[in-house]
């Protein structure tokens, strides 16, 4: 478990499915993804299964969850994918799929305790993502958290029925500043 303020990741459980499958099939969370197709508990679950595979340090979805008085709400997931062991870098991705908990720093925080556990657990030394340029609300959660814009892949991503540039965001180990900052 790595806990923050308001905010814990663990590992995910397979009773987690069906808000996964319900969070991926609604058009607004994934509208800046690029997901775009429906997809069913059955899938959901033949995934879930090929996450148990993975050894955590290659990589590992984490179940987002935030403090609501004494309880602990299950809101969205984040990973760390393509984790590069010479390279010593990774994609950072996140999803609140719980959108009653957008906009309250609940994605702010938990990319703060990604960076962390990526830099003093998993020894990374860059921690990329790829954000759609029409995402201010992600872009302005992960530069509060310490990410720079390094720059922009041009129309890169169909969705939406366009080609959307796609801005490319990165933290080096020797530049951050610690959770606080
Ligand atoms: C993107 C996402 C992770 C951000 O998490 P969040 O908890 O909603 O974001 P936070 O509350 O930490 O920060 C958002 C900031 O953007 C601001 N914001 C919201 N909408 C905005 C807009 N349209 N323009 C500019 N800023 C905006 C908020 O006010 C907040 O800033 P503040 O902390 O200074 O008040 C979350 O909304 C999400 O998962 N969305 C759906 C899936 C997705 O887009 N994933 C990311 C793909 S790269």
């Amino acid at each position: 478990m790595i806990t923050g303020k308001n905010i814990r990741l663990r590992a995910i459980e397979r009773d987690d499915i069906q808000r996964f499958t319900r969070w991926i099939n609604d058009a607004e969370v994934i509208k800046f993804t690029s997901l775009n197709f429906p997809i069913s508990n059955a899938m959901e679950e033949k995934w879930f299964d090929r996450q148990l595979e993975n050894v955590p340090t290659q990589g590992q979805i984490l179940a987002i969850e935030t403090r609501v008085g004494n309880q602990w709400v299950h809101i969205g997931t984040c990973d760390f994918h393509d984790i590069e062991p010479v390279n010593h870098s990774a994609e950072f991705g996140i999803m609140i799929g719980d959108k009653e908990y957008w906009n309250k720093g609940c994605g702010r925080e938990t990319t703060k305790l990604m960076l962390q556990h990526g830099f003093e657990d998993l020894n990374l030394n860059r921690i990329y993502l790829y954000v759609l340029t029409e995402n201010s609300r992600g872009i302005k959660a992960y530069e509060a958290a310490g990410f720079v814009k390094e720059g922009i892949l041009r129309q890169a991503l169909y969705k939406n029925g366009l080609y959307n540039d796609v801005v490319v965001m990165s933290v080096l180990h020797s530049e951050w500043k610690g959770f606080e900052s």
